[in-house]
């Protein structure tokens, strides 16, 4: 049978020089949900917004059952029935959801006034076809992460979308969204829909997914039917080689106080507190993660606790001092290392070589002639490059490296310095397979070693792959202590994550 479309030998060279998509052959039958699957960097997201009109391949054509396409814009793409919800959020938070679902294509009424009851009323038809509830009438700034990703599959369905691509849907829900998302999904195909989505966690492939193509460095390594293979073949051909996908650990053994947060309070925008009283400890030799719906005041508490973030109350002792007046380079000094999670803006000096970030904390460089020491901090670095299997060469400009290189070099900057508190916010969102798995057997390594490691993370493989224990932040407040990580659901997790459900915590 003829597949509803084809991209054939698609090839992408952006202006930049770099060849995102080498090659690239890609099919989708009708009422197929087909994963495109890949390492950060593999060229996923390049290659279907060729396909949404997005991007203008270098080279290839495009079929549609049958007949060569030219999507120029995603005008095009539209009007052959494929559309895309885009990784980012794109809507008006000001506006209410029936607005944002017929943004660029309002109806108006021949004074050129917008017909407010008709989007209304269309608005809600469309959310009961496809059995999504949303209020059509709520400000869009309003809406759960969950609900605004409704709109935006609404509004993309409300073109007649009969291809929809979605770029790595599940990275800002909790396990119960991802449970509804699947869900309408499902629908969506019953309904004769294609569905495509970009994803790189084996487990969302093996559930929904029909077939699975995998990118590989710009290159397809092959489409398959996701009964043919299992989690471990596709995670081999994601990177090339098998990686083992759990963390191996030891319980935990922990002892003294690394850090002590005293009723903490966080002020944000607006006169809501951001983090609202919260109390904890993180000891030497255990790994605590802060988990929870991102924006539940995790950050914020990471922040206070490096240093970063001054308007809070409470007490914050970190390595039994109190951190209320000490600039962030003396919470340094007592021994806290700080991975953030935007490398781009805060981890990393981007425009600087790799040479350059990686000796950034090396504060004894010079010798008493004030001269670098060049040649033994030259041979650090390559130590340190081998170590953390970098790759690349001292004088590269740390921008030209991928995500999951470029965190490796913050992590190698950080680890190296002997610390006895590593702060770890969300270390590797957006990496690939192998270096995350690098990187948990370096915090895993750091604890055994009796380092404190306090991680945020909102990938639930990462908490349950690394915490010893689980605190869950719901709107600035724990809502549980979970010890026994192992024998808790994902299913609990989330009922504390949305704050439905919350544990009795005894006071320390
Ligand atoms: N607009 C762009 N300009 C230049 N290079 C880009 C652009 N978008 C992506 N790239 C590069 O193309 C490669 C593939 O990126 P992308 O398609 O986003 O991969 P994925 O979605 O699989 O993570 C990466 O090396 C990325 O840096
Ligand atoms: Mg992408």
């Amino acid at each position: 049978m003829r597949p509803l479309l084809e991209m054939k030998h698609i090839t992408k060279i952006y202006d930049s020089g770099v060849c995102a998509n080498d090659d690239v052959s890609f099919s989708l039958e009708e009422g197929e949900i087909h994963a495109v699957a890949g390492e950060n960097g593999a060229g996923k997201s390049t290659l279907m917004k060729i396909l949404c009109g997005a991007e203008k391949p270098s080279s290839g054509e495009i079929l549609l059952r049958g007949q060569k396409v030219s999507l120029h814009s995603p005008r095009d793409a539209q009007a052959a029935g494929i559309g895309m919800v885009w990784q980012h959020f794109m809507l008006v938070n000001e506006f209410p959801v029936y607005r944002n679902i017929y943004l660029g294509s309002e109806p108006k009424n021949r004074f050129g006034f917008l017909r407010d009851r008709q989007m209304i009323a269309e608005a809600r038809e469309l959310a009961k076809k496809y059995n999504m509830s949303v209020d059509v009438l709520a400000k869009c700034g309003e809406l759960t992460v969950g609900q605004a990703q409704k709109v935006e599959i609404l509004k993309v369905l409300s073109k007649g979308t009969k291809i929809l691509i979605l770029d790595e849907p599940t990275a800002v829900l909790t396990p119960q969204e991802t449970d509804e998302l699947f869900h309408q999904l499902l629908l969506l195909k019953e309904d004769g829909c294609s569905v495509v989505i970009i994803t790189h966690k084996l487990n969302e492939i093996k559930r929904i997914c029909d077939r699975v193509t995998v990118l590989r460095a710009g290159k397809s390594v092959g489409v398959y039917r996701v009964a043919d293979v299992t989690e471990e073949e596709i995670s081999s051909l994601m990177v090339g080689s098998a990686v083992s996908l759990q963390t191996e650990k030891t319980p935990s053994s922990p002892e003294g106080v690394a850090a002590e947060v005293n009723d903490l309070i966080v002020f944000g925008a607006g006169g809501k507190n951001v983090v609202n009283g919260v109390s904890f400890r993180v000891r030497y030799g255990e790994i605590v993660c802060l988990a929870g719906v991102e924006g539940n005041g995790q950050r914020e508490t990471a922040e206070t606790l490096c240093g970063l973030n001054r308007r809070y109350l409470g007490e914050v002792r970190v390595c039994g001092e109190d951190i209320g007046k000490r600039s962030v380079r003396r919470i340094r000094d007592l021994g806290v290392a700080n991975i953030p999670e935007d490398r781009i803006r805060t981890g990393c000096d981007v425009g600087a070589s790799i040479y350059d970030n990686l000796i950034a904390l090396d504060y004894e460089r010079e010798n008493r002639f004030g001269f670098l020491k060049a040649r033994a901090m030259k041979q650090k670095c390559r130590e340190r490059m081998e170590k953390y299997s970098i790759k690349g060469t001292l004088s590269q400009k740390l921008g030209l490296l991928s995500g999951g290189n470029m965190q490796k070099v913050v992590v190698a900057r950080e680890l190296e310095c002997e610390p006895s508190l590593v702060i770890a916010d969300q270390p590797t969102r957006g990496i690939d397979v192998g270096a995350i798995s690098f990187i948990h057997k370096k915090l895993v390594e750091m604890r055994d070693a009796g380092c404190a490691v306090l991680l945020v993370s909102a990938d639930l493989n990462e908490v349950y792959d690394l915490a010893d224990r689980i605190l869950v932040f719901h709107e600035g407040e724990i809502t549980a202590e979970i010890e026994d990580v192992k024998h808790t659901s994902e299913e609990q997790l989330g009922r504390y994550m949305l704050g439905v459900e919350r544990m009795v915590i005894a006071n320390e």
